[in-house]
């Protein structure tokens, strides 16, 4: 099979969307439940490629994970008998570092590779490695090898504040705290509610963690045993391109189950924009167009400001409106590498490298005032964009490119679509079930 998609636009799409699990709360649950006693069952887990990575280091790590339907997969972590986590699988995905938690929980000391997942930037872990060694543990990184090799002999108490907030940071340090001999606070912590998701699928299980705004404490526990199956929050991120692809292709696409407030950062920007947003009721958001779109200006930030995983699929929606839109990229460094596939297809993008006051502030990765950074981009429109041959550069500017691919008419080809796959699960057939044209070749 070809690693593509073949794309007919140019069509309204129109329909309801069951969302999926969220990619970033499901890759984190699965890993917590090995810190479980005995067997967890998670519903709602999205069948997406960097799940099944991370299943399969699973059962070489001895732990087992069965799917017992199509999105219900019960783990069970008693039988872990290795501290080492693969190189080849454990480097393909960024969450794989939180496998420390058990690990070190079981063994003392674990060998985790240096992780992977979405060429967005450096993606360094140096501020959450730093948690760790707060909190009493040793680790070291190994340039020879790719590894980073941990030691947490004591039980954890402690302090930690993150420099700049972290949101798999956080899940981390909650996850290295639950079994705390006394009390951890973790301070300037991420607020992203997948986060919550996850205090809450340990809090069911007897864990004591509450938060209070930024600031997470956590009280240790001796044990975690789960008592009813969890289900795993919905993807916003999701909800998000579904969003852009009723507005875009002048079409009508309601999305749930999803509260709204999630999504309130990004549904004021679609009002302001001149998209219509419809509260069907607290699980259902309906996004269709009325009338054409106006420009914005949007600075990506943490939640519960504009997320950074949603401005790839805004640029595009922003070609189509009237006037000059700028996006400025403050979370993660190098993430428009798709503005070069976009412009393939006739977007009239520009890079904006005039350096910001303040931009040790400003970023929330760690800055050099040595490097160029292109973190901001004006969109000049409307375009009229064409169909042409395109390749995925990360997960989320995958699924830009074939909402481009969706809105313009003719045959384009989305190469490198297991990228977009690693995080959207029945792409192609939820998007078929709207109406649009689309094949995996
Ligand atoms: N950072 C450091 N050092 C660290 C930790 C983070 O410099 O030790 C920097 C990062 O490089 C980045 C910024 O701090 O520039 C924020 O990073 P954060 O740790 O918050 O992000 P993450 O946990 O790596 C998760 C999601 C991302 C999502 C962000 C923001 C997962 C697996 N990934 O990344 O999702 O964009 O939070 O919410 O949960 C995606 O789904 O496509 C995706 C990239």
């Amino acid at each position: 099979m070809e690693d593509a998609y073949s794309i007919h636009g140019g069509k309204p799409l129109t329909g309801n969307v069951q969302l999926s699990g969220a990619k970033n709360a499901a890759l984190k649950m699965v890993i917590g439940a090995l810190l479980f006693d005995g067997k967890v069952t998670l519903n709602n887990v999205p069948r997406i490629r960097d799940l099944d990575e991370l299943l399969h280091l699973f059962t070489e790590l001895g732990a087992t994970a069965e799917f017992i339907d199509a999105n219900t997969v019960v783990i069970d972590g008693t039988g872990l008998n290795t501290n080492t986590v693969d190189l080849l699988h454990g480097s393909k995905i960024r969450s794989s570092f939180l496998l420390f938690a058990p690990l070190l929980k079981r063994f003392k000391e674990a060998h985790i590779p240096n992780p992977g997942g979405c060429r967005i930037g450096a993606r360094p872990i140096d501020r959450i490695m730093n948690g760790l060694k707060e909190l009493g543990g040793v680790v070291e990184y190994d340039h020879a090898t790719g590894y980073y090799h941990g030691k947490l002999a004591q039980k954890t108490h402690g302090t930690y504040t993150f420099e700049k907030p972290s949101h798999t940071g956080t899940e981390f340090m909650i996850m290295l705290s639950v079994f705390a001999e006394g009390t951890v606070h973790i301070h300037n912590a991420a607020l992203e509610p997948e986060i919550d998701d996850l205090i809450s699928f340990f809090n069911e299980g007897g864990a004591q963690i509450h938060r209070d705004g930024s600031s997470i404490i956590v009280n240790g526990v001796t044990s975690l045993v789960q008592k009813k199956p969890y289900t795993i929050v919905s993807d916003r991120n999701e909800a998000v391109t579904f969003a852009v692809l009723g507005l875009i292709t002048k079409g009508d696409v309601t999305v749930g189950p999803i509260n709204p407030e999630l999504l309130s950062t990004f549904i004021l920007e679609v009002k302001k924009c001149g998209g219509g947003v419809e509260i069907i009721n607290p699980n259902k958001i309906r996004f269709h167009y009325i009338g054409p779109f106006t420009a914005s200006q949007i600075e990506t930030e943490p939640h519960p400001g504009f997320m950074t995983d949603w401005q790839q699929n805004w640029v595009v929606l922003m070609t189509q409106a009237q006037g000059i839109s700028t996006v400025h990229e403050r979370v993660f460094e190098n993430r428009f590498a798709f503005v070069s596939e976009l412009q393939k297809l006739g977007a009239n993008i520009e890079f904006d490298t005039t350096p910001v006051p303040n931009a040790k502030q400003y970023y929330h990765f760690t800055y050099d005032p040595e490097k160029v950074y292109k973190q901001a981009i004006k969109i000049y429109g409307p375009q009229q964009l064409h169909s042409g041959v395109l390749t995925v550069t990360d997960l989320r500017a995958g699924a830009t490119l074939a909402i481009a691919a969706l809105l313009v008419p003719g045959e384009s080809i989305v190469n490198g679509v297991s990228i977009l796959e690693r995080g959207y699960e029945r792409f192609v057939e939820k998007v078929t079930e709207l109406g649009g044209d689309i094949k995996r070749l």
